[in-house]
């Protein structure tokens, strides 16, 4: 896969003790902090952020994030994708290039769905990308996909996806936490998927089995934390790291399901 890269907005000056000619500057990043809704979306994004990472999913990165004038509330920073020298096509409200449905869908796909056109084109020309990020929301409980990813239409020789915003999955997939956990109890949970009956059968099965075989150790030091992560106490972590242990046990029928 092509490695994504991240805007930086200005260089402010040259790093006085670098040996090697770093220079300061200013990336640019979108804030995202837990709130009235979405409790532990600090939390859900960055877990869905590690594991992506392990699995070789392509996310765009975020890290922790505290502001000098806020310094006790954690946000999760998404880092902006560079995307200036590209023609990505967005899949928002924002992007009206194309809200025309196609006149036959097939059967089973989710026939409101805007830019559809584009989604299924999208499917074809990233078939492996398309199904990792499918089995992935699946696993991590995230029917918020639509609008959440970003891609080139026209690929080239490269062609860059990525997926954001994982701050309604996970333990933020619900407005509280325990509401969340509950959810996430639901094998029958998500529901419907913006990619189903579109989703490449073989690539499904790679991401499965790099699932299922992901290790113990790998899926605890993804969402276990010595400490409370914006309102997420180490005991919600712990109860995360049980349910997603359990939920790899459901991928398989679910992704059976929508194929
Ligand atoms: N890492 C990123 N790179 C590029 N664009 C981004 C990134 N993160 C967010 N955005 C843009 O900002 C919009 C809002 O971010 P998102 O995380 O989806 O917020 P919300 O939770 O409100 O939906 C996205 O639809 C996307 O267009
Ligand atoms: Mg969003």
């Amino acid at each position: 896969m092509p490695v994504l890269t991240y805007k930086i907005l200005e260089k402010t000056k040259f790093n006085e003790i670098s040996t090697t000619g770093a220079e300061e500057g200013v990336l640019s990043i979108l804030i995202k902090t837990d709130n009235e809704n979405y409790k532990a979306q600090v939390y859900s994004e960055l877990v869905a952020n590690r594991l992506a990472m392990f699995l070789g999913i392509p996310v765009a990165l975020g890290v922790p994030a505290k502001h000098s004038e806020t310094k006790d509330r954690l946000s999760f920073a998404s880092l902006i994708a560079f995307e200036d020298d590209r023609e990505i096509y967005d899949f928002t409200h924002m992007d009206h290039r194309s809200l025309e449905p196609p006149r036959h869908v097939p059967k089973g796909i989710l026939q409101e769905m805007d830019h559809l056109r584009e989604v299924i084109k999208l499917t074809k020309l990233y078939p492996l990308e398309t199904a990792f990020l499918t089995v992935f929301d699946y696993w991590v409980g995230n029917e918020d996909r639509s609008y959440n990813f970003k891609a080139e239409l026209s690929k080239g020789n490269r062609g860059i996806i990525f997926a954001l915003d994982h701050g309604s999955s996970l333990l933020a997939c619900k407005s509280t936490i325990d509401q969340s956990l509950e959810q996430l109890e639901q094998p029958s949970y998500p529901r419907f998927h913006p990619f189903q009956k579109m989703v490449n059968p073989l690539y499904a099965g790679e991401i499965i089995e790099r699932i299922i075989n992901m290790p113990d150790w790998a899926i605890e030091s993804a969402t276990i934390f010595d400490e409370a992560i914006g309102n997420v106490i180490p005991m919600d972590q712990i109860a995360l790291f049980e349910v997603l242990r359990v939920r790899k046990k459901y991928l398989r029928q679910q992704i059976q399901n929508i194929i």
